[in-house]
């Protein structure tokens, strides 16, 4: 299993596996959703790379990376890492955002993929702590930030607030 970031060499693995996930699960959003290989090589892939320095973005947009879990030569999972927080980040959606393929859940890649993702936030983050968001209902993510050590800081109606320290 391998954590890598985004790149034009992986294109075609990392449209498919773009077009397939649900374009909001779990608060989880993905806005490209459908989309074609031609607009996905064209606008979507430079667009994604370029949100690592982001240029001609909003005030509120802080760098953040993609990466992509692979087992052998298939994408099973995405996960992102938004480098530092800011007021609406730190109570809302957190350093990490992750999805696993439908076919592949319960077989611990969410749990492994996390664990890799931790590692290279701990490299980029400056806060003293990785920041989580989770559905109270989502029982599978609760578990994947447990499995990798979180613990609860608060809650609001809806969300439980995660965090692991670096
Ligand atoms: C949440 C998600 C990433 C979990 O990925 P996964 O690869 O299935 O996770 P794992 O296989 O590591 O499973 C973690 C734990 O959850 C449990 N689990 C998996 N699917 C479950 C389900 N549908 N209901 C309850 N528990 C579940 C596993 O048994 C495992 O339990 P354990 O730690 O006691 O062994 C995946 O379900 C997903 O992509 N969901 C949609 C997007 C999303 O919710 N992202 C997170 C937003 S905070």
């Amino acid at each position: 299993m391998e954590l890598r970031k985004i790149n034009k060499n992986d294109a075609a693995n990392q449209w498919e596996y773009t077009t397939s996930l649900p374009e909001d699960e779990n608060g989880l959003t993905n806005p490209f959703h459908g989309v074609t290989y031609e607009e996905y090589l064209k606008k979507v892939l430079p667009l994604i790379i370029s949100y690592e320095h982001p240029k001609d973005m909003p005030d509120w947009f802080v760098p953040e990376t993609y990466y992509y879990l692979w087992d052998g030569d298939c994408i099973v999972g995405e996960f992102r890492i938004r480098h530092c927080l800011t007021e609406a980040l730190r109570s809302g959606a957190g350093h990490i955002g992750y999805s696993i393929r439908k076919e592949s859940r319960g077989k611990g890649y969410g749990t492994a993929g996390l664990k890799l993702t931790i590692q290279i936030a701990r490299e980029i983050v400056p806060e003293d702590e990785i920041y989580l968001r989770v559905k109270k209902d989502n029982i599978a993510s609760q578990k994947v930030m447990l499995n990798n050590g979180a613990y609860f800081a608060y809650e609001d109606e809806e969300h439980y607030f995660m965090r692991i320290r670096k």
